[in-house]
């Protein structure tokens, strides 16, 4: 793979004043910040991350905070972020590494490797942003520069790719700027190098990109092959008490959104008739049922293709855990698959109507 030294002064020269000003963003880095923005910031985007990030620190101010914090206010915590099993991993991690650690982060990337939820990614951002080691954190934005830099028509989720991006880009680290170096990278992905519209012109590596001589910025990296998607239909059974609560109940604590709350749910799509067929087989006493139409959530690998219906109940069923308006918003972490259904169901919650 070719030289990528030329990158590294007029990278630099821009990121200083170019880079924005991120929460996580200190003079002084601060390995906890570094570790919690990182896993947040997988997956999410910044504009996204912040409230969250600026919560959590309020809350969780550092990593024994984190270790000893009750699931629910994690779980409260990351409400809406989605991809939850980021959030377990980042407590395990925690409590590693007090266990192993002595509460400090360890700066060796084959030691911050060893903790949970913490890939060559993440290890690399830490080591190189917190520890100012040289050390590479590739993802699929580091991955975009680079393969238009060198105008390299591989798949951009081609593991030999990946590596030899990640072994030309050690090799150039600039010592005592490593912490820069890599955030320079993230930040030209993130406001120059875009996936659709790169904004060559304003990028300091013009005059040594490839892709954008061959003309094939825009079209670099070469996507990867889809993923077909499982589609699951679930009937969601949105339960109203007569005091008007709502039943809701934990998921399994294996799986998707483990261990979150949930509406009930049945697979397939019920029909009316359907339902009030089950609801009496099941011994569920009702008033009224209404339906809340069909609403999609799509996970990274997954479509939940979900048809809501209200169910305005005579009795609580004992089996379910009933929460009242109130107690749906604040103490229950609910996952965004539900927010649409949430807010019809608040509707009710807080009017009673049933029409
Ligand atoms: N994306 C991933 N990590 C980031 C960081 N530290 N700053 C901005 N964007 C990022």
């Amino acid at each position: 793979m070719k030289d990528l030294a030329v990158i590294v002064k007029p990278l630099l020269e821009w990121y200083e004043h170019a880079a924005r000003v991120l929460p996580w963003r200190n003079i002084e880095p601060d390995p906890y910040k570094t570790l919690v923005s990182e896993i947040m910031l997988q997956q999410t985007r910044v504009e996204t991350v912040k409230p969250y990030f600026n919560r959590f620190m309020q809350e969780l101010p550092d990593i024994r905070a984190l270790a000893n914090a009750p699931e629910e206010k994690l779980l409260k915590l990351w409400e809406g972020l989605g991809y939850y099993s980021r959030v377990r991993n980042l407590q395990k991690t925690a409590c590693a590494v007090m266990e192993r650690f002595h509460g400090e982060l360890p700066q060796d990337h084959k030691q911050l490797l060893s903790l949970p939820g913490i890939g060559d990614y993440t290890a690399g951002a830490i080591a190189s942003i917190a520890f100012g080691q040289p050390v590479p954190a590739v993802d699929g934005n580091v991955i975009r520069v680079c393969a238009r830099l060198l105008n390299d028509h591989r798949a951009a989720d081609d593991p030999l790719l990946k590596k030899e991006i990640r072994n030309a880009l050690e090799k150039i680290y600039p010592s005592g700027k490593c912490s820069d170096f890599t955030q320079s990278l993230m930040e030209l992905g993130a406001l120059i190098c875009l996936p659709g519209n790169p904004r060559c012109a304003e990028c300091p590596l013009l005059h040594c990109c490839l892709g954008y001589q061959k003309n094939t910025a825009s079209i670099l990296p070469v996507k990867k092959k889809k993923l077909t998607k499982k589609i699951e239909e679930r009937t969601l059974l949105l339960f109203v008490s007569p005091d008007l609560c709502s039943g809701l109940q934990k998921r399994p604590p294996k799986g998707i959104l483990a261990g979150m709350w949930e509406f009930p749910a049945l697979e397939k799509h019920l029909t009316v008739n359907e339902l009030k067929q089950y609801l009496n087989d099941s011994g569920i006493r009702f008033s009224e049922i209404k339906s809340l139409g069909k609403y999609k959530h799509v996970f990274s690998h997954l479509e939940w293709h979900m048809l809501g219906y209200l169910i305005f109940c005579t009795e609580k069923n004992a089996a379910l855990t009933w929460v009242d308006a109130e107690g749906l918003e604040t103490s229950c972490s609910l996952p965004s698959a539900f927010k649409k259904y949430r807010k019809d169901l608040q509707k009710y919650l807080t009017s009673g109507a049933e029409s």
